[in-house]
């Protein structure tokens, strides 16, 4: 059994894999063939996967719940406030009781320490759906984002990212750096790169010759840059801490002028929800912009998570 619990616990070539995958399921997905569909989908039928999720979501949620949907799997919402755990039951004992009946667990969490604590007791895979620290499904929607809108197969291509050090950036970057991208990350001064996600990014660096760029000007980050991406400057679980980073992220929006900097047919992408403190109107909703096209790709993600980690049992290379 395999978990997905960051891209940094995949191999380049099994992260090529996840996003073929998606590739691939989107045109199924979207095929008129109604026999090749039917190939392809119900190898879940009767079963179930749970999602526990102890934060809001739009995406994530649809995505899922969709993908189980498409493999014939009931998909179960189980909330903060739906399950016992955390005010009648112990985490552990709800981990064995919900992996004891279901085909995979779904989980966002707070912390990554309960994503490690549910996969060391679960008897399901575990599929990380947002941790403070990662968010695997995101990368992976995004890397066939990218492969479908500029082809990094085929360009070398530059992807900047203006904004926070958070849990996308994280998965983002080690993904853009496995398939050969160059990387570079400017955030305000004071906020830096987690020291766990530059020694991954520096050894994957050293093994392909992608290169990172670590900043805190923007300038120099979107420099010839053909990806442009950010994400809010407030997570999920910070809200106490709203005023105080607004004021540290100002000037870190991705705005016309920013973006003249980037190559001049750039791209701008954001995993959403989007604020307007982050980019500007005029670039969220330009031609330059792909967020709604990514937002859909999360689908095919989740579909080539639950073809690898689920119903393939971890096996890449089925
Ligand atoms: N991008 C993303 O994970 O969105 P949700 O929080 O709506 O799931
Ligand atoms: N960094 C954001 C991503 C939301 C999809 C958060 O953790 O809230």
């Amino acid at each position: 059994m395999r978990h997905l619990v960051s891209i940094k616990d995949l191999s380049s070539r099994e992260l090529e894999v996840l996003v073929d995958k998606a590739e691939e399921y989107k045109r199924i997905f979207k095929s008129q063939d109604a026999t090749e569909v039917q190939r392809n989908h119900l190898k879940l039928l009767g079963r179930t996967v749970a999602l526990i999720f102890s934060k809001r979501s739009t995406r994530t949620r649809i995505s899922t719940e969709g993908a189980a949907a498409f493999f014939g799997a009931q998909p179960m919402f189980l909330g903060k406030d739906d399950i016992q755990l955390g005010v009648n039951e112990s985490f552990y004992d709800t981990t064995k009781v919900v992996s004891s009946m279901v085909s995979c667990i779904f989980a966002r969490v707070n912390d990554h320490e309960e994503i490690l604590n549910l996969v060391e007791h679960s008897n399901a895979p575990i599929i990380n759906s947002l941790c403070n620290m990662y968010h695997p499904l995101q990368a992976i929607c995004d890397m066939l984002t990218i492969k479908e809108t500029l082809n990094y197969t085929r360009n070398k291509l530059k992807v900047a990212w203006i904004g926070d050090a958070n849990n996308v950036i994280n998965d983002m970057a080690i993904a853009c750096l496995k398939l050969g991208m160059d990387v570079a990350i400017s955030t305000p001064p004071g906020i830096e790169m987690s020291p766990i996600i530059v020694k991954a990014a520096e050894d994957i660096t050293k093994q392909n010759g992608s290169k990172l760029l670590l900043t805190h000007d923007s300038v120099q980050a979107c420099k010839d840059a053909h990806i442009l991406v950010t994400d809010t400057f407030v997570s999920m679980g910070e809200e106490y801490a709203k005023e105080a980073k607004l004021r540290q992220f100002k000037g870190f929006q991705i705005n016309q002028e920013l973006a003249q900097h980037a190559d001049s047919n750039y791209k701008f992408m954001h995993c959403l929800p989007r604020h307007t403190e982050e980019v500007t109107d005029e670039v969220f909703y330009s031609d330059h912009s792909i967020v709604f096209e990514e937002a859909e790709n999360r689908l095919y993600a989740a579909m080539a998570a639950i073809d690898v980690f689920v119903i393939n049992k971890g096996n890449f290379e089925i």
